[in-house]
């Protein structure tokens, strides 16, 4: 089924890698109008690239750090300006958390910028986008937790990955509540391990932590961008329209074990 997300105004952060490409591409390629952006110029242009090949209705705006406010507010306010609302806000950028057990983890160079960099650049993303879609008939909003807002590692430290992405899941469901009079439905995905540059970089693809993270799913392989997209489409499209305040876990059966 084509045209998903026909004239949807689809504002998806972290467009130049991973999760976020996946969904800004499958998006446009549903008919979503996707306005994204990326702290890197390189991976948001060679994304523009792509999608314009395919003759996509896809931009960027980049560079912007969402974890400055300024930044978040010339981002959202360009597409608003633009489009007169915004249909959609997909919140899939994340800065790579500093994965340290509480012995190691140092509070202003590690856990600050983690929090930051996981839950403040949601919260400033949904606060810019939020009069862009109150009074303009709504509007979906996606946020990504993990199944380590769940359960913890017993491979590696990441007492602040963890309650960042617990703090994600939570805000979600305050937003759904805060957002219904206003037609705005908030959810969240939780992922479990999922191909893309930042876990690639962890040492996840081969070795004896990939095989560690192999073991507790039940379906044996990790997962592909486009296996978190299929449930963002969902979530953004009218198929939803009466789901909000719930969590998706889509992750390879880590949940169920
Ligand atoms: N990949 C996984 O296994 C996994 C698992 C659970 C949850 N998640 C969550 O899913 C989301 C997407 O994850 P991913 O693995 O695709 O991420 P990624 O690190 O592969 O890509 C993130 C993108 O966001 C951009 N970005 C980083 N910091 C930014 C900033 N300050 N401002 C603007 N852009 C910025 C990066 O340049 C990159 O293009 C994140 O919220 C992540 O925490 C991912």
């Amino acid at each position: 089924m084509a045209g998903r997300l026909q004239s949807k105004i689809a504002l998806v952060t972290g467009i130049g890698a991973g999760i976020g490409q996946g969904i800004g591409l499958m998006f446009a390629r549903e008919g979503a109008t996707v306005i994204g952006c990326d702290i890197s110029e390189q991976w948001a242009e060679a994304a523009v690239a792509t999608a314009q090949a395919e003759g996509l209705d896809f931009e960027s705006v980049h560079p912007i750090d969402l974890t400055k406010p300024a930044d978040v507010q010339r981002y959202i306010d360009y597409a608003g300006r633009k489009h007169g609302r915004i249909d959609i806000l997909v919140n899939a950028a994340a800065i790579p958390p500093h994965m340290k057990p509480v012995a190691e983890l140092d509070y202003d160079a590690e856990w600050v910028p983690t929090m930051v960099g996981e839950v403040d650049l949601v919260f400033l993303a949904v606060k810019a986008a939020w009069p862009w879609m109150v009074g303009h008939g709504g509007g979906s909003i996606i946020n990504f937790a993990s199944v380590n807002a769940f359960r913890g590692s017993t491979n590696t430290g990441m007492v602040a990955h963890c309650a960042g992405k617990a703090a994600v899941l939570a805000m979600s469901r305050q937003i759904a509540i805060e957002g219904g009079p206003h037609g705005i439905r908030c959810n969240t995905i939780s992922p479990g391990m999922v191909k893309t540059p930042s876990t690639q970089g962890a040492g996840t693809s081969t070795g004896a932590i990939a095989d560690r993270i192999l073991q507790r799913l039940q379906i044996k392989r990790l997962g592909e961008p486009e296996d978190i997209a299929y449930g963002a489409l969902y979530l953004a499209s009218d198929e939803s329209t009466w789901v909000t305040g719930a969590n998706f876990p889509i992750d390879g059966g880590v949940l169920a074990g």
